[in-house]
């Protein structure tokens, strides 16, 4: 098997911005569950938005699921590559239903009645331990849910990779081994997943490889453990002399990051730029 995501020299800017500043990485085949590190506007989100098939590189080259991304690519092409991804603020359509926006992420791939996308949804929803909210508006739940929904809606097209963007961001402890446990279900159902992420905890458990990015290029790459006790790391995004890595981290998500808590209240600190993106 070949790599699932191989990115050479890329680089993607805004303006003066280097979002990405000749990145290059690969995913897979052997890479397990990957983590995505990185303080805030180091790169991380626009990282999935190139692989998603959302943001075309300035310059480099980027194959995705066998697919060279190219100027005709955008996200539906990528979709049916088998590339799937949720954004870091969920954004479902609030006036329908959650089953509803899982059947109509579903309709995204497939040519199906309407009464066997709701079986479907159903499905999918009792996966996700959410099935009790399926006739709920997606606009009026708490962030867990919220999150959760994010993900269905990602799996809805059938993924081979999956994109998560900080899908902890904001859970409680109890949320996030919930979560935790969803995510490696679906790891073990063969979906592969990339997770770009500020609670270490969360990767600790899940990832078995992690990317570190910082100012639009990558600093490190390797197992979890390796790559958290390097000195290079610590120094540049755990904040140098810090005994706890983890709480440390999770701080600087929580500051700077669009702050979000499990009472579903959301307040975008900094304006959201992916939001955007097209889907
Ligand atoms: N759509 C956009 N327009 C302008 N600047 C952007 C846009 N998206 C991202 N950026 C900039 O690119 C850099 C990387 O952003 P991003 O990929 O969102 O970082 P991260 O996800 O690691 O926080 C930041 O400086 C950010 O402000
Ligand atoms: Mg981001």
């Amino acid at each position: 098997m070949t790599a699932l995501v191989e990115m050479r020299n890329v680089t993607v800017a805004f303006g003066g911005v280097k979002a990405l500043d000749n990145v290059s990485l690969t995913i897979g085949p052997d890479t397990g569950i990957v983590g995505i590190i990185g303080p805030n506007g180091a790169g991380k989100s626009t990282c999935l938005s190139v692989i998603a098939g959302a943001r075309r590189p300035r310059s480099g080259t980027v194959e995705a699921m066998g697919v060279p991304l190219g100027r005709r690519t955008n996200p539906a092409t990528m979709t049916h590559a088998g590339v799937a991804r949720t954004f870091q603020i969920p954004r479902p359509f609030t006036q329908m239903t959650v089953r509803e926006n899982v059947q109509v992420a579903f309709a995204a791939t497939r040519r199906s009645s309407d009464a066997e996308l709701q079986e479907l949804a159903d499905h999918l929803l009792e996966r996700l331990g959410i099935r009790d909210q399926a006739g709920k508006l997606a606009g009026a739940l708490p962030l867990a849910v919220r999150k959760k929904l994010e993900v269905a809606r990602g799996m809805a097209v059938n993924p081979k990779l999956l994109l998560l963007d900080e899908v902890f961001e904001g859970l409680s402890d109890t949320e996030i081994s919930d979560m935790v446990t969803i995510l490696r279900g679906l790891h073990e159902d063969g979906v592969h997943l990339v997770l770009v992420e500020h609670v270490l905890r969360a990767l600790r458990q899940l990832a078995d490889t992690l990317i570190v990015f910082e100012k639009g290029q990558v600093i490190a790459t390797g197992p979890v453990d390796e790559v958290l006790q390097s000195p290079e790391v610590k120094k540049a995004y755990l904040g140098k002399g810090r005994g706890d890595a983890a709480g440390s981290a999770t701080r600087q998500g929580t500051r700077s990051e669009a702050h979000t808590t499990s009472s579903g209240t959301q307040n975008a600190v900094r304006p959201n730029k992916e939001v955007e993106e097209p889907r």
